[in-house]
């Protein structure tokens, strides 16, 4: 396992979030404004995301999730879904050693029936091969979407129904989220969109229902250990009260 570098000052003893999402955005914008390609964008942001997993591993975090794909990103040129595609592979060829060797398990979220055979296959491997891990969960959200999540979830629920495996009175809030793509995870406790962009852009819509919201200016190429542990900082200040009136700093 990688030698844990020193934590950032502020940080120190605290205690961080056990699970963090982030929204990478901002990568066509941070090309634009250099006169690049926006290609060139979504490369320098597998630079970032390599930077934070490492940052999150060595911060204690349990949880990342990262939003790498939208359903709805379907709808851009093809030739930016190829880049897009031809990164993820690239991704997982490179770095599952690496990620592998760090402790770090890879679980995905999303659908994967539409996804090109041979990507779903580098997905299914990088799961099998990290499942004993421990150190950091990294969830990647690929083609991912949640009003399909949930409407996934509620395929699974009526087929239960219809086989008589679970009755109608039966189901609850708790019952829904048992059917969502990865229910043993906890829900996340700090949401992070780069790029100043303040939307969800439906990521994580069920699990998000009592997350802290942070909206950093940043584009996503730019984010580092710094950007992270700021907006750890920003999560720290808030009060969480989940509906009660006792008040609970994020932790
Ligand atoms: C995020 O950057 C990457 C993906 C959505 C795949 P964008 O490509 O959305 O960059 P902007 O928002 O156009 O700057
Ligand atoms: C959200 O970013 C999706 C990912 C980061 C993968 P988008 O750039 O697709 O979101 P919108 O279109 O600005 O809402
Ligand atoms: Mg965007």
């Amino acid at each position: 396992m990688a030698k844990s570098e020193p934590l950032h000052t502020e940080i120190g003893d605290f205690a961080v979030p056990r699970h963090i999402a982030i929204i990478m955005d901002g990568n066509g914008r941070w090309a634009a404004a250099r006169g690049l390609p926006r290609g060139e964008g979504h490369r320098r942001g597998v630079e970032a995301l390599r930077r934070t997993v490492r940052a999150a591993g060595d911060l204690g975090i349990g949880f990342l999730t990262i939003f790498s794909f939208s359903a709805e990103n379907w709808s851009r040129p093809a030739a930016e879904i190829r880049e897009l595609m031809g990164l993820l592979r690239r991704f997982i060829r490179h770095d599952l050693a690496d990620l592998h060797r760090r402790g770090v398990r890879v679980r995905i979220i999303g659908e994967r029936e539409d996804l090109d055979p041979d990507i779903r296959r580098l997905l299914e491997e990088a799961e099998e091969l990290t499942r004993e891990n421990n150190r950091l969960v990294l969830v990647v959200a690929f083609n991912y979407g949640a009003r399909q999540e949930i409407a996934r979830a509620t395929r699974r629920i009526a087929a239960a129904v219809a086989a008589g495996d679970l009755s109608i009175d039966a189901i609850t809030a708790d019952t829904l989220a048992s059917y969502l793509d990865a229910p043993d995870l906890p829900d996340p406790d700090l949401i992070i969109r780069t790029s100043g962009e303040q939307r969800l852009s439906n990521f994580l819509l069920w699990q998000a229902a009592y997350s802290e919201l942070v909206f950093v200016p940043t584009y996503w190429p730019d984010f580092d250990r710094a950007a992270l542990e700021s907006a750890i900082i920003e999560y720290r200040r808030r009060e969480r009260r989940f509906g009660g009136l006792v008040a609970r700093t994020g932790s």
